[in-house]
């Protein structure tokens, strides 16, 4: 079997992981291989995950209300791009107002990245796309040094960092101030940052969307599986494991696993220690951590940022929240 030279991290990280004796995981940064994009664009577009089409919502009705108390030329940079169709918004209210957008898509997902901006080239001529194959904090650094290679006058533009579909809430609650905090010092002071929350609702609104009865959500959970046995040969039986997912109220957050349905042993290629896994145990892969007003609000302050607008839905199920520096 060829395993890939690049997979050291991927392999550290599970490793670790499965170690844990109080409760097995796997980063949800795994989750996102080619197929694993592709599953999570077919549960964008199921009927119970609200997420999507809520915060697409927002951006059709407030991309001019988002954009226009900046004076500047902007420049557009999304972390985790994946299919970029809700930046579509913006691309059209930005042309409305300037000639030409250079836009930087970053994810980490390289394969899908490339044939995403493959289709955005050829259907906006006026944007000039360089996809970032990078993880968030990096992809920006990235971007900022493409800029000062081609000698851009960093005070003539505004760039607006967009973080959409409630991303954050994959992070715990100091891990995204800590987040917010390098994306801050990788700003200037007339740039502008876009984030996605979901919203705290109840939970037989929230549960559904993570267990969607196509089973898209279920295939995209199972992957990881597929991927490790893949990438670090791995010997997951998937008719092994279900998903399981469900809202956790006292953390407010959900929370997808992969449990096992008999006791088996696991390994990694070319690694001696054996993984047991008992029937009924799990292997966490997600969490999805919800938010409150004030709890956004909470999140930001001692970030360096400040909130300078918050835009949301009619059911009040998602916020779009615009920052600044301070
Ligand atoms: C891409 C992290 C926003 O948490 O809703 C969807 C990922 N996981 N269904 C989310 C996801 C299971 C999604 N985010």
């Amino acid at each position: 079997m060829h395993l890939d030279d690049n997979n050291e991290e991927f392999r550290t990280d599970i490793l670790k992981g499965l170690s844990n004796p109080i409760q097995k995981s796997v980063p949800s940064k795994y989750l996102y291989d080619n197929r694993g994009s592709y599953l999570f664009e077919q549960i964008t577009v199921q009927p119970e995950y609200y997420p999507t089409r809520t915060e697409n919502s927002i951006l059709e009705e407030y991309s001019d209300k988002i954009l226009q108390n900046i004076p500047k030329e902007i420049i557009l940079i999304e972390m985790g791009s994946g299919s970029s169709k809700k930046t579509k918004h913006l691309f059209d209210t930005i042309l409305k107002r300037q000639d030409k957008l250079y836009y930087f898509p970053i994810d980490i997902s390289f394969n899908f990245l490339d044939s995403v901006v493959t289709d955005l080239e050829t259907q906006n001529e006026n944007i000039m796309i360089k996809g970032i194959p990078n993880d968030y904090i990096n992809g920006i650094k990235d971007c900022n040094n493409i800029l000062f290679e081609n000698n851009f006058k960093f005070d003539s533009f505004s760039r607006i960092i967009i973080f959409f579909g409630s991303s954050i809430g994959n992070f715990e609650i100091d891990e995204a101030r800590d987040f917010l905090k390098a994306v801050r010092l990788n700003m200037n002071d007339k740039d502008y940052l876009l984030v996605g929350f979901d919203l705290i609702k109840d939970q037989f609104l929230i549960e559904p969307a993570y267990n969607d009865k196509a089973g898209y959500t279920a295939q995209f959970n199972l992957n990881l599986l597929t991927r490790m046995n893949r990438e670090l040969g791995c010997n997951f039986d998937l008719r092994e494991y279900v998903h399981y997912a469900f809202f956790n109220k006292e953390k407010d957050r959900i929370e997808m696993h992969l449990k096992s349905i008999s006791d088996q042993e696991v390994r990694i290629l070319g690694y001696d220690k054996i993984f047991h896994i008992s029937r009924g145990e799990t292997i966490h892969t997600e969490n999805s951590y919800k938010y409150s007003e004030d709890k956004i609000q909470r999140l930001v302050i001692r970030s360096g940022l400040s909130i300078e607008k918050i835009f949301s839905d009619n059911n009040n199920w998602f916020n779009l929240v615009l920052l600044k520096p301070c």
